[in-house]
């Protein structure tokens, strides 16, 4: 694959780092060894494991091969007083060297070992309390730094016992461009983790939007934040967003990014639109209480979408993108929509509301319509619109190259992507309504939930570029990827910032 470089990071360089010594604190260590392509093969230590071992003669392979049997894929071991310098450093199985892209998994078998290995190293001299770790870039410096960054987040932020604050460097030489890449990646990933994670009274849609005001506040030269206020949004006339949020006492929003990378200013945007319900109870069609607590991460969309914007800017990405946040609650209340009632959206179609619940579509209808406003070269929106644990993104698209760009992003990130269809027949399911133009959920109720959602959306696109990833399915992780600890996941937000550099730029007009 070729990058497209990214300008003012600084050429690729063989930075030699030095280690932490004299009058700091200890650095732990994380190196990376390979599984054994051969009974008779010795040690396969990477690059840097082995440069190492080289320089305390040889005693890393010497104490590997006498403290139990060769590390499986993810598994590590820990190792004290190797090093003056390092008091303590852990190996990590790093499986089959050479393996890539798997056609079956979906992703890049080498990166996502290399991202679990570090985070697992990482995590465990965490959990011994050093502050510092030197990281085994394992020969691919970004994807490393994506591991221990994502592996060592953790949101404590309300609790009185917190984790230590672990700072990470690489170890021995590395791409530092790449690490960098690979850092901005995973803390952008953490920031819409975060957003995610935080309770629904902490990030009500006024505290999203200042946070993500205050984390463009170093890019200001090439921003531009409008948090749009009640009287603006329905001076739009957008119906629909008006009427999810009326249910509740929290004022809305609809949070307005600008970001302007490209040296032609006048370059069509690209428009991410997030959905920002940032409590979802159900409205009169109430949630089971069970696991409602979840619903505070009903605004991943906004979340990844606006995370992958901030990203963008501190990577300087060449191009113009307009972010778009729907953001209120859906709340049940002497004002909420009641089952069967009609609203007009931004583009003056009518829409029954049968299911309150089926209240993201009814945001977004109006936030797509104003994202044509801007003559977009195309448009992507994000939202975890339709409950099911796929641990893929669903993506339906009228554009095919809009896939493939993506699809590829899907690959590299290992946030993986399952494409759906947008059949007439679901089309067909949300338009016969009894008293309006639309349905908000279609007559066979939540069968082809996915697909139904997003042939509800396509009745307010224009354009003829245009995805929408249904990340219901990603908003949450147990234990199914590695690097993330249990909780909310802040995915796809990597892959929504990888994808532009990956999507030719003229591709999308194709
Ligand atoms: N926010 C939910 C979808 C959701 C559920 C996301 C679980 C993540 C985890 C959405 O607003 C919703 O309630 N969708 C309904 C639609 C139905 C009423 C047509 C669903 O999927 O059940
Ligand atoms: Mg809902
Ligand atoms: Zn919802």
């Amino acid at each position: 694959l070729l990058l497209i470089p990214i300008p003012l990071l600084g050429t690729t360089t063989l930075n030699p780092v030095t280690s932490v010594s004299g009058s700091l604190a200890p650095s732990g260590l994380v190196l990376g060894v390979y599984e054994k392509q051969s009974n008779n093969d010795g040690i396969h230590l990477t690059e840097a494991a082995a440069a190492f071992d080289r320089s305390i003669s040889g005693k890393l392979s010497e104490m590997l091969s006498i403290s139990g049997p060769p590390l499986k894929k993810g598994k590590s071991r820990i190792f004290y007083g190797l090093h003056q310098d390092f008091p303590s450093a852990v190996v990590v199985g790093l499986g089959k060297s050479g393996t890539g892209v798997c056609g079956k998994e979906n992703w890049n078998n080498c990166k996502e070992n290399i991202r679990a290995a570090v985070s697992a190293g990482c995590r465990q001299l965490q959990d011994l309390e050093v502050a510092h770790v030197e990281v085994d870039p394992c020969g691919d410096g970004q994807s490393a730094a994506e591991g221990a960054v994502l592996g060592l987040f953790e949101y404590d932020e309300l609790k009185t016992k917190k984790k230590v604050r672990v700072t990470t460097q690489p170890y021995g030489s590395v791409d530092s461009a790449a690490w960098q890449k690979g850092v901005m990646y995973g803390d952008g990933q953490n920031l819409a983790r975060q957003l995610m994670e935080a309770p629904a009274n902490h990030i009500t849609p006024t505290v999203f939007a200042n946070t993500i005001e205050q984390k463009l506040s170093p890019f200001a030269h090439k921003v531009a934040v409008h948090k749009r206020p009640q009287s603006w949004i329905e001076s739009e006339q957008m119906g629909a967003f008006l009427s999810v949020s009326k249910g509740s006492e929290e004022p809305p929003i609809f949070l307005e990014l600008h970001y302007k990378g490209s040296l032609d200013s006048a370059q069509p945007p690209l428009v991410l639109v997030g959905k920002g319900i940032t409590f979802d109870s159900g409205g009169i069609s109430l949630k089971p209480s069970s696991g409602m607590d979840a619903m505070r991460a009903d605004m991943g969309g906004a979340a990844t979408v606006c995370s992958a914007i901030v990203t963008a800017a501190a990577l300087k990405l060449p191009i113009n993108i307009i972010g778009l946040a729907p953001l209120c609650e859906n709340m049940p209340s002497g004002k909420a929509n009641k089952p069967g009632d009609v609203v007009r959206a931004k583009n003056g179609k009518t829409i029954q509301i049968d299911n309150t619940d089926a209240e993201g579509r009814l945001i977004l209808a109006d936030a797509l319509c104003y994202a044509h406003s801007f003559k977009p070269r195309a448009i992507i929106n994000a939202a975890t619109l339709t409950g099911t644990n796929t641990q893929a993104a669903l993506m339906l698209s009228n554009k095919h190259r809009l896939i493939n760009g993506f699809s590829l992003s899907f690959i590299i990130t290992g946030d993986r992507v399952w494409r759906m269809p947008l059949f007439q027949h679901y089309t067909k399911q949300i338009t016969e309504s009894a008293l309006a133009d639309l349905n908000n959920i279609g007559k066979y109720s939540r069968s082809g939930g996915a697909c139904t959602a997003a042939a509800f959306l396509r009745e307010f696109v224009t354009a003829d570029h245009w995805a929408h990833l249904d990340i219901a399915g990603v908003m949450t992780n147990k234990d199914e990827v590695p690097y993330l600890r249990k909780g909310m996941s802040g995915r796809p937000t990597r892959t929504l910032v990888d994808t532009h550099l990956h999507t030719k730029q003229d591709n999308l007009l194709e």
